[in-house]
């Protein structure tokens, strides 16, 4: 499948490249869980080759990894990420300078904040779904959920809309380090300058947009610097846009597989907050979160040495039976349990109000416009890929021309 980025470049490759075509992992997980909850695995090395870990598997052990942040460190975040992301990406900060950055940050996520922001999502979606409504056959993957958390990003950062384009490429760009870290590098010196410059302009006149909010915030009088509010922009593209991008895609695609809830969700729109969450349960649109061992530590009956690496697999916790009846269903009347979906801990996802404004604003102006929607019967029923990011890699679909 062809996916072109804003400004006409092939981008299918480099979007892709975290997806697997592989079987189906959940039937692995779950003998996994059963088996051998903790489990040794091969970890991409930081620099270069890969070095051996120990995977979680189990609901309780993952909780306890991302909560426990004084021992599982997420400092190899930071170092997987790599020169391209800026030296301060939250995610892989430990304390305090983790606690400092993201109070500083988080105001501007608060609902509050976020419901600022509907207009212009609403503005974005609707403005991609003009191009096909009037069609009544679209792929909405390449479409529309791959283009418009970016454009909500660039929205709400506030940069000019001549820019979109050149930013919807450094992003897909910055997003490809682990299989192009050459492209990766040189896009981020491209939007570190241009950061640089907005902050800057935003510096002498403030706007009313996140990246005047970043300059201009102050807790006990301490602010944000250059470096960390890159590295925070940076962030937002793998964090915000591929989740975002992701979760829509496989909420889409779990209506359109379940008749019935999707005509639940036609009748009463807002069980469309309840889709989101088991969507993000069903299938989480980042699998793992990684951490490093700081001092010598028991989980689930193995003993893990400080330098030891772990990854947190969220996909096998959010299908543990232990919590979830028949788990590998997606149900959006299951009984409601807090998911690992958007994280836990001190790292807990600082966007999940804006994740799930986005996939509903999207999803909703989706079905108003698009009656009748369907998956195309013509081609293969699509499904959701992916080991690290996971979803939908196509969604063909029909509809009454509007
Ligand atoms: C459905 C969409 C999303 C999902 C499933 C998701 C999931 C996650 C997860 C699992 C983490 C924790 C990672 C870890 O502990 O290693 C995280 C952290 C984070 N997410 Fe999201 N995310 C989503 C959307 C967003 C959006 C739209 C933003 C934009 C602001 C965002 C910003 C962040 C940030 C900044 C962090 C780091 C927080 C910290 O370290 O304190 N995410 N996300």
């Amino acid at each position: 499948m062809s996916v072109q980025s804003d400004d006409g470049s092939d981008v299918s490759r480099t979007l892709f490249a975290v997806t697997h075509d592989g079987t189906e992992p959940y039937r692995s997980y779950w003998s996994m869980r059963r088996d051998t909850p903790i489990a040794p695995c091969e970890m991409p090395g930081a620099n270069s080759g890969s070095e051996r870990g120990y995977a979680a598997y189990r609901y309780e052990h993952v909780e306890r990894v991302l909560r426990d942040h004084s021992t599982f460190s997420s400092r190899n975040i930071r170092e997987a990420l790599g020169p391209a992301m800026g030296r301060y990406p939250l995610v892989g900060l430990d304390e305090p300078l983790h606690g400092r950055s993201r109070s500083l940050i988080s105001n501007a996520f608060h609902p509050t904040t976020v419901g600022r922001w509907e207009r212009a999502t609403q503005r974005v979606v609707n403005g991609l779904i003009d191009r096909f409504a009037g069609r009544g056959s679209a792929e909405l993957v390449r479409e529309f959920t791959f283009r418009f958390p970016l454009r909500v990003i660039a929205e709400i950062l506030g940069l000019p809309p001549r820019d979109h384009a050149r930013f919807h490429r450094w992003a897909i760009e910055l997003i490809s380090f682990p299989t192009r870290p050459y492209e990766a590098v040189r896009a981020s010196g491209e939007l570190r300058a241009y950061v640089a410059r907005l902050v800057d302009e935003r510096r002498r006149s403030p706007q009313d947009d996140l990246l005047s909010q970043l300059v201009e915030t102050r807790v006990n009088g301490d602010h944000l610097g250059g470096e960390e509010i890159f590295s925070f922009v940076c962030l937002l593209l793998p964090a915000g846009a591929q989740t975002a991008h992701a979760a829509t895609g496989s909420l889409l695609l779990g209506l359109l597989l379940h008749r019935d809830q999707l005509d639940a969700v036609l009748v009463d729109r807002s069980l469309l907050a309840q889709a989101a969450e088991e969507t993000i349960r069903w299938e989480p649109p980042l699998m793992t979160a990684a951490r490093v061992v700081l001092s010598d530590v028991e989980l689930g009956g193995v003993v893990l040495t400080a330098g030891t690496q772990v990854v947190a697999n969220l996909g096998s916790a959010n299908h543990d039976e232990s919590r979830w009846a028949s788990p590998d269903s997606f149900d959006i009347f299951r009984e409601r349990r807090q998911s690992i979906g958007f994280g836990a801990g001190i790292h807990t996802c600082l966007g999940v109000h804006l994740a799930k404004m986005e996939m509903r604003i999207a999803v909703d102006a989706v079905l108003d416009r698009c009656r009748g929607l369907r998956l195309d019967g013509t081609r293969p029923l699509p499904r959701v890929h992916g080991e690290m990011f996971r979803m939908p890699t196509g969604l063909p679909v029909r509809f009454t021309p509007s």
